[in-house]
């Protein structure tokens, strides 16, 4: 899909990569609309989106609370419509074994990422559908694909964007509505900051692979949307871990929990 003069959507747009995947839609032509909680951090990457030329608008909203992302839904519908692009990013969610992870936390962890796409999606779809047209970005991680020791209501969390997203796939087949599902290792951004005690369980396995900028993900998620991909894996060194993971994904999996994180005892 072509952004240029498109109303696009992003979650989780008052930090890391929701805002640079803003910034890049915005500098793609989109007319974005900044949703998260922190009405502040939204509107600073609203002015710099607008300082260097671009349309944006905010809407604070949790999205963890349907009703009020039903309510806000309705709000955008009436100020400036369906949005033609939705990009499901808003996520959290610290990195630590079931018996650490209180039954609130694990609730929170899927709430945020996958309920809240979930609320989202849903509240536009019906438009989405009358219109025929439009696409949907989940962005998920390479944690939907394998797994690694430590992280376990976070990793559930992301096979269960993986699993709506490819779920949607299915569902919007016969429209002409895209979607495509984002998937990545380590990112530098606040995310680490957010949920300390996280970046020490990445597995060295997942270290080989550079980590990446906002930006080139603002950049792979903008070329993901205008090519209609279906899955979007940067940068190269994890396509690869990919194509491994289709041949033997036996080996790659046991790499990936032999050079985990270890629990102290
Ligand atoms: N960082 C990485 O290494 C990495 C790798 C792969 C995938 N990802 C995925 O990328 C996505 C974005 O992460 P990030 O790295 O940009 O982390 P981040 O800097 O911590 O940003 C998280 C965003 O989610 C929003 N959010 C969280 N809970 C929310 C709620 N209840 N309602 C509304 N917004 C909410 C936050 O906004 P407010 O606090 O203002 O509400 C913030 O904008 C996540 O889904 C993450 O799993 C990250």
């Amino acid at each position: 899909m072509n952004i240029s003069g498109k109303t696009v959507l992003i979650t989780g747009a008052s930090s890391g990569v929701g805002a640079a995947i803003s910034k890049a839609m915005a500098n793609a032509g989109g007319r974005v609309l900044l949703l998260a909680r922190r009405e502040n951090e939204l509107q600073r990457v609203a002015d710099e989106i607008k300082q260097a030329g671009g349309e944006a608008r905010v809407y604070p909203v949790d999205l963890a609370n349907a009703s009020a992302v039903m309510e806000m839904a309705r709000r955008i519908t009436a100020e400036v419509g369906t949005p033609d692009i939705i990009v499901n990013n808003a996520g959290s969610g610290k990195w630590r074994f079931t018996e650490e992870t209180s039954p609130e936390e694990a609730v929170q962890m899927m709430t945020v990422p996958y309920f809240s796409a979930f609320f989202v999606t849903r509240a536009f779809m019906p438009d989405m559908l009358k219109r025929n047209s439009g696409h949907i970005v989940n962005i998920s991680s390479v944690g939907s694909r394998f797994v690694w020791p430590g992280a376990t209501a976070y990793l559930a969390a992301r096979w269960a964007v993986r699993g709506f997203s490819e779920a949607l796939q299915a569902d919007l087949y016969h429209t002409g509505i895209g979607v495509t599902l984002y998937e990545s290792g380590v990112i530098k951004s606040p995310y680490w900051e957010h949920n300390p005690g996280s970046l020490e369980r990445v597995p060295k396995m997942g270290l080989l692979v550079p980590a990446l900028t906002p930006e080139q993900v603002g950049q792979a998620v903008v070329k993901g949307v205008e090519c209609n991909k279906r899955l979007v894996v940067v940068p190269f060194l994890m396509r690869l871990t990919y194509w491994q993971h289709a041949v033997v994904p036996w080996l790659v999996q046991w790499m990936m929990t032999v050079t985990g994180y270890r629990q102290p005892r």
